[in-house]
């Protein structure tokens, strides 16, 4: 299982690189339009300067043509850059044109397992199925990422990887992991809250103690033996 970062926020991304788990990126309109002012091209640029993995920029438009148009322009900016492109048949046929130009897309708003199997088969790099939206109609995002990849599994020609996206909580990357997802891209709290624990906190509080007791008696001890 890798992880990926769903986010644009540059602050973010240099935490959490330093950490040393990522291994991408993943950014949607929604998350570039939260960091007022700044521009696209130079925001992807400088994600792919912090971290070396794959780099998900996603188009806009909501015909193929366009779709192709934008992903080429992409797919400039970096040779990290993959091209996030919605679950249409408009973008399958971009996923189609671009793949034949050497160039990867991530088939992004999966929902259904006919969704996934269809962008694999023109040739997606990666599909994202959305585990938390899922969720929050009352269906299970999880079911999804495990028929998918029974699917795949049984599909040996398919190179695919699933990426588990829409990611709300810890316990989501860990279970998409069982489920068979290859990558789970995360907002950066929910990273954070992976490392969370109270008796992590516990423990090194009452360690620190102890050691800085030990401390104290050590001086006394010097002190009484001098
Ligand atoms: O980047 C796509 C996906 O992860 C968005 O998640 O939280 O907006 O449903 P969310």
């Amino acid at each position: 299982m890798k992880i990926y970062l769903d986010t644009a926020n540059l602050g973010e991304i240099r935490e959490a690189a330093r950490w040393g788990i990522l291994s991408g990126v993943t950014t949607n309109p929604s998350l570039m339009a939260r960091e007022t002012g700044a521009d696209f091209k130079e925001t992807i640029q400088e994600i792919a300067a912090l971290v070396d993995g794959p780099i998900s920029a996603e188009t806009v438009s909501e015909d193929a043509d366009g779709m192709v148009q934008e992903g080429i322009e992409y797919a400039t900016w970096h040779h990290n850059v993959i091209i996030k492109v919605p679950s249409t048949t408009d973008g399958l046929e971009a996923v189609s044109r671009l793949g034949r130009r050497g160039i990867r897309c991530n088939v992004t708003l999966c929902f259904s397992t006919s969704q996934a199997l269809m962008a694999a088969l023109a040739g997606a790099f990666v599909v994202s199925p959305f585990i938390g939206r899922l969720d929050d109609l009352s269906q299970d995002g999880m079911e999804l990422i495990r028929e998918i990849a029974a699917v795949f599994e049984q599909n040996s020609e398919i190179r695919t990887r699933i990426l588990a996206a829409s990611i709300r909580h810890p316990r989501h990357v860990v279970e998409a992991a069982l489920a068979g997802a290859h990558i789970a891209t995360c907002p950066f709290k929910v990273l954070k809250k992976g490392m969370r624990h109270p008796l992590t906190d516990k423990g090194m509080a009452s360690f620190l103690a102890d050691w800085r007791a030990r401390e104290v008696d050590m001086a006394l001890a010097g002190a009484s033996s001098g």
